[in-house]
């Protein structure tokens, strides 16, 4: 079976006394769900998070890593740095870090081997922009950006893989993919995995989806057989939203 996940990537949200309180508002919540919970703060809060949900069935993840191991690389973080203080898995290849910091495809293959070796576990973010979609380019834009950053691996490399799409027009704009879109993208999403790697990895790999996630249409895109959960802005700021959205699956 294939994990569900619900993830709240906070972005650069939320100082110490506001990530405290959110937390505590998170603990109180219930989960009628079996997805799981995870939760990206901020890099100078990753550490309080971790201690406060430590007997609690959420998960605190890392929103970003370089690719280096250690060294000169000013105002960066390390997977090392990561996984010292407790945390598994990180957030790559988010759209944000591709537009305004260049992040390459070629960058993210180097994070991918990188979060490998230190046997992390990666949710890989990719997705077309608004133009690739109303020019009928999304398939090629979303095939690229996956063989470019993944295709070198070994199958078993997919254990630690977790994908998020994302188109970049329903990030942040309240403008979503239609429950039917998504489907559409997620099935050819593990067609494109299962071309390479068969279709017993391809039906193992877990594929998100993200932008403009809400309580109110969570449901419908939860319900479609090939997502898998959700990679949730704005609305995981909110700890009854955010519930509210991992109760949908
Ligand atoms: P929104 O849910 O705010 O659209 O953001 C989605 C996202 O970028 C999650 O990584």
């Amino acid at each position: 079976m294939r994990r569900k996940i619900v993830a709240g990537n906070w972005k650069m949200n939320y100082g110490l006394i506001q990530t405290e309180s959110l937390i505590v508002e998170l603990k109180k919540q219930t989960k009628s769900s079996d997805a799981e919970v995870m939760i990206a703060p901020t890099f100078t809060n990753l550490w309080h998070a971790f201690e406060a949900t430590r007997r609690h069935d959420i998960e605190v993840i890392a929103q970003n890593m370089h690719f280096a191991q250690q060294g000169a690389y000013t105002g960066e973080i390390s997977a090392g740095m990561l996984k010292s203080i407790g945390i598994q898995t990180v957030i790559l290849g988010h759209s944000e870090r591709r537009a305004y910091f260049n992040e390459t495809d070629e960058a993210l293959a180097k994070k991918i081997n990188t979060g490998l070796e230190n046997d992390m576990d990666m949710i890989f973010c990719f997705g077309e922009e608004l133009a690739d979609r109303k020019a009928g380019n999304q398939e090629a834009v979303v095939e690229s950006q996956i063989k470019n950053a993944l295709f070198h691996l070994e199958a078993d490399a997919f254990k630690h893989i977790i994908l998020a799409y994302e188109p970049v027009w329903a990030i942040g704009t309240g403008e979503t993919a239609t429950p039917e879109q998504a489907q559409e993208m997620h099935a050819f999403i593990r067609k494109t995995l299962a071309s390479k790697y068969g279709q017993k990895v391809a039906e193992s790999v877990s594929i998100l989806y993200g932008g403009s996630v809400k309580p109110n249409n969570a449901k419908e895109i939860f319900s479609k057989p090939d997502v898998d959960g959700g990679l949730i802005g704005g609305a995981s700021l909110k700890a009854e939203d955010f519930f509210a959205i991992v109760n949908a699956i």
